[in-house]
């Protein structure tokens, strides 16, 4: 028993030293694997201007003006997305909306631009929420 238990003590610390060291350096693409674009996405300072615009002005009221989501509309700042969070299927869902749901669909009252323009700034929500979790990380590990 006495050997069981040093037999499981080293395990753990091992587990723990490998932890440590595997997952800092690997953390910033795991962070972003809800960011692909597989569609091209604007990166001019104007596109963004009016991604930001045309975004608090119709999807903050639900999904909150830094993204992170509220009683309304879920989080668009976060990686895990129910229905796709490569940029064409942020894309379509804004264009299409989801049925049954109190996400409307944006195609009729939005230019293709205008969605392209929100689905850059949606990103840019993203590595805001990724710059404060990891301030967060690290203030925690002090
Ligand atoms: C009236 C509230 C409301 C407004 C306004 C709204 N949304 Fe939504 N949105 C929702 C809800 C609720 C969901 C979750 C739908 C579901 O359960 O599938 C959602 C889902 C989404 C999703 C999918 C998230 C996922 O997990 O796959 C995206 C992307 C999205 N909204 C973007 C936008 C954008 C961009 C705008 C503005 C152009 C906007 N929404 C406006 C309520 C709203």
């Amino acid at each position: 028993m006495k050997k069981f238990s040093r037999w499981i003590g080293s395990l753990l610390a091992g587990l723990t030293i490998a932890l440590t060291f595997a997952a800092s350096p690997a953390l910033a693409e795991q962070d972003r694997h809800g960011m692909e674009n597989d569609m091209p996405i604007p990166t001019d300072e104007a596109a963004l201007e009016n991604g930001k615009d045309r975004y608090q002005a119709r999807c903050s009221y639900c999904h909150r003006p830094d993204g992170r989501g509220g009683s309304s509309g879920v989080c668009l700042a976060c990686q895990k997305y129910k229905h796709g969070s490569r940029s064409s299927q942020i894309y379509a869902t804004i264009a299409a909306g989801k049925p049954y749901t109190k996400m409307g669909a944006f195609a009729s009252t939005l230019s293709s631009e205008e969605i392209f323009n929100i689905v850059a700034y949606i990103r840019a929500l993203q590595e805001w929420k990724l710059k404060d979790d990891a301030a967060a990380d690290s203030g925690a590990g002090k």
